[in-house]
């Protein structure tokens, strides 16, 4: 597909839910998406990065509900927060997508248009367990423990909806050799337990369209449904890129993707559905799809929780940006999570880590070498040089970093990449404890040896912050400045080679680069943060679970004031049996009793008739208040009331025992 003859690299960061603010766990796959980016256009590569968000579906259009906006200014201002965390991330993205955008929605509806023209949608029954308050299909195994709804754990019912399915057994037998014969699930260990779970067993139809709400995108010929939300996202790869839209024109150039990365919990949509899809409209397929795990919060008792804004577990990016800032949040992101697998978030562990690699071990590899350039020779080191046996190993190291970051990067392995960098930065370190400059700086006969050897530490970190700039883009160009690199210095191509700073480069002294955090107070105040955060979290738990208890927030009314025993002795209630029942006239909500009340019979008119035909009624034992004041109701006269429930369901008349005779009275 792709064209032209220019090498291009094409990458995917999920498109987030605007649901809630943006989180550390929505950073991993945005940085780590950012820095492959940043090193592949650093390899030369034309890049396309994408992320956006995905703005449609039932619980943004029930949060909306709630916050009494509509769901388009409900997403407009959590996309702004992605939008603006991603700014102060440094996220390099070359194009963002929102689902809501217009182009987007057409070229949706075409491709559901088109599946549906080729056969592989066709219109079905949805049946499964419903709940009627949260208007949600659940399926068995979302069930709560107890078979109940999981979000609001009331019961659910069998309900059914009229709705579309995409076929996906037609690509059973490819999907299989797609994940387990070829490279596109990394890493391969998840494709076993995809094959064994879903295909084997026989691959369902997914029901890809709803009728129960409508903040979606229409189904053009069968405008009330609205196409499933995930067939809506997963074609964001795609039409941003302009298939079937005329917004964009890359399709071409940059398809299919080279990384799509997400992490576990949607790997499945990624791996069956989204190639499926993409075989059913002809598509080639993309070549990675990148699983990593989960960014879980460590607990005081060592327990790994998932990060939940109702736990108030959340660690929020921008607070620690701001405290040991952008660059050193991404390295301790990057350097944690191997891919596949979870990692645990622990304040202890950043700081450690920032620490012991970036303050004790790059930055001050960084500081010492410019501190004994300025000191031994005023900052310009002299041409003169001596070898000797010891630089060559450090050489041979640095110089052959570069092939085993590409591999990383290629194969999408962040924190190996950063482990090489790291392991360099210690073997430079090493390489002043080996050398001693300290003891070459007070022999005047040794200042061609202090400056081969000062040059050797420049160049290393030449090569260790060119690599490390797609990690951490904003501290690179303040080192670049204190060795005395010019930007092009710092180029990939320079990367593999020593030699390229001028012998007499001039270093510049500046600020440290990366301060060391003083542990037990810092893990105090972000201790108390984060147990502030929890109690707040706790707090609204409670009042919520409070409220869905009281009268005010259920559908139930609230009391009225209390009465006394005399008040309530006022009312004459009475047993009554329904001898006929009649419409009344020009009324499409009355009926006309007339009942045995014990005491020669009466007439009463009721406001039922949207809820009972006179046939259900007819020879039924009712109550009724009896010594309410006549009133004329449509110009019929009633004689009292007769006593019904407001259920979620509408009125529903008090039926009483048919052995309790009429007249008799009620208290
Ligand atoms: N909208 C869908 C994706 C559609 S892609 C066609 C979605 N959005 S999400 O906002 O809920 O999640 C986006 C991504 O963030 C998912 O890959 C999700 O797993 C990831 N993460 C959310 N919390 C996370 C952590 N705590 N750790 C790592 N990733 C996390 O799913």
């Amino acid at each position: 597909m792709n064209t032209e003859n220019k090498k291009t690299f094409y990458i995917t960061t999920p498109i987030y839910y605007p649901s809630g603010d943006p989180h550390i766990g929505h950073c991993y796959t945005t940085v780590a998406c950012d820095t492959i980016s940043r090193y592949k256009r650093m390899q030369g590569y034309d890049v396309m990065f994408l992320t956006g968000t995905d703005e449609h579906g039932q619980k943004i259009e029930q949060k909306a509900e709630a916050a009494g906006v509509t769901p388009k200014e409900f997403v407009d201002r959590i996309v702004a927060t992605f939008k603006e965390l991603w700014s102060y991330m440094n996220i390099s993205y070359d194009r963002f997508i929102r689902t809501t955008d217009g182009y987007h929605v057409s070229a949706v509806q075409k491709i559901f248009k088109d599946l549906y023209d080729r056969g592989y949608i066709y219109k079905g029954k949805y049946s499964g367990k419903y709940c009627t308050p949260c208007e949600s299909f659940w399926t068995e195994s979302q069930l709560d423990e107890n078979g109940c709804c999981p979000e609001c754990h009331r019961p659910v019912k069998i309900a059914e909806e009229e709705a579309y399915f995409f076929k996906m057994s037609p690509f059973s037998d490819r999907l299989e050799k797609l994940l387990l014969e070829t490279d596109y699930l990394n890493p391969r260990t998840r494709a076993v337990e995809l094959v064994n779970n879903f295909i084997k067993p026989g691959l369902e139809d997914v029901c890809v369209s709803r009728t129960s709400f409508k903040w979606g995108i229409p189904v053009t010929f069968d405008e009330k449904h609205v196409v499933y939300v995930w067939i809506d996202a997963l074609s964001n790869y795609i039409t941003a890129l302009g298939y079937d839209n005329d917004e964009y024109d890359d399709f071409a150039k940059y398809w299919p993707a080279d990384v799509h990365m997400v992490a576990k919990d949607i790997m499945r949509f990624h791996a069956l559905i989204w190639p499926a899809m993409l075989m059913a409209l002809d598509i080639p397929l993309p070549k990675q799809l990148a699983v990593h795990g989960w960014i879980t919060f460590q607990s005081k008792t060592g327990e790994a929780q998932k990060m939940s804004k109702s736990l108030g577990n959340v660690v929020d990016p921008l607070m620690l940006g701001k405290r040991y800032g952008v660059d050193s949040i991404r390295y301790h992101i990057l350097r944690e999570m191997a891919l596949g697998a979870d990692s645990a978030f622990s304040n202890e562990i950043m700081i450690n880590r920032i620490n012991s690699d970036l303050a004790n071990g790059f930055g001050n590899l960084v500081s010492r070498t410019v501190a004994m350039a300025d000191k031994y020779f005023g900052g310009t080191l002299p041409e003169e040089r001596e070898a000797a046996e010891i630089d060559d190993s450090l050489i041979g190291e640095l110089t052959a970093l570069r092939d085993i970051t590409d591999k990383c990067i290629d194969e999408t392995r962040l924190k190996n990449a950063l482990e090489a960098i790291f392991t360099a930065v210690d073997r430079a370190n090493k390489y002043i404890d080996e050398t001693e400059p300290w003891k070459l700086g007070k022999d005047e006969s040794k200042r061609a040896r202090l400056a081969s050897v000062l040059y050797n530490l420049l160049e290393s970190i030449r090569i260790i912050s060119t690599l490390l700039a797609p990690f951490m883009p904003t501290m690179m160009p303040k080192v670049w400045e204190q060795i005395g690199a010019a930007e092009s210095d710092a180029s990939y191509d320079n990367a593999a080679g020593f030699g390229v700073l001028p012998a007499n480069v001039t270093v510049h002294k500046g600020e440290i680069l990366f301060p060391r955090i003083d542990l037990d107070k810092e893990i105090a105040e972000l201790n108390a943060i984060i147990e502030k955060n929890m109690e707040t979290a706790k707090a609204k738990l409670e009042a919520e679970s409070a409220d869905e208890n009281t009268p005010e927030n259920s559908d139930i009314p609230a009391l009225l004031p209390e009465i006394t025993i005399d008040d309530f002795a006022k009312l004459d209630i009475r047993a009554a049996k329904v001898l006929s029942v009649e419409k009344v006239k020009k009324s499409d909500k009355l009926l006309c009793f007339r009942l045995d009340d014990g005491m020669g019979g009466r007439q009463v008119v009721s406001g039922i008739a949207e809820y009972y035909t006179p046939e259900e009624l007819t020879g039924k034992t009712v109550q009724i208040i009896a010594n309410l004041k006549p009133i004329k109701l449509r110009g019929v006269e009633s004689l009292g009331m007769i006593c019904s429930a407001d259920t979620a369901d509408g009125v529903k008349v008090l039926f009483l025992d048919d052995s309790i005779p009429a007249g008799s009275k009620i208290r």
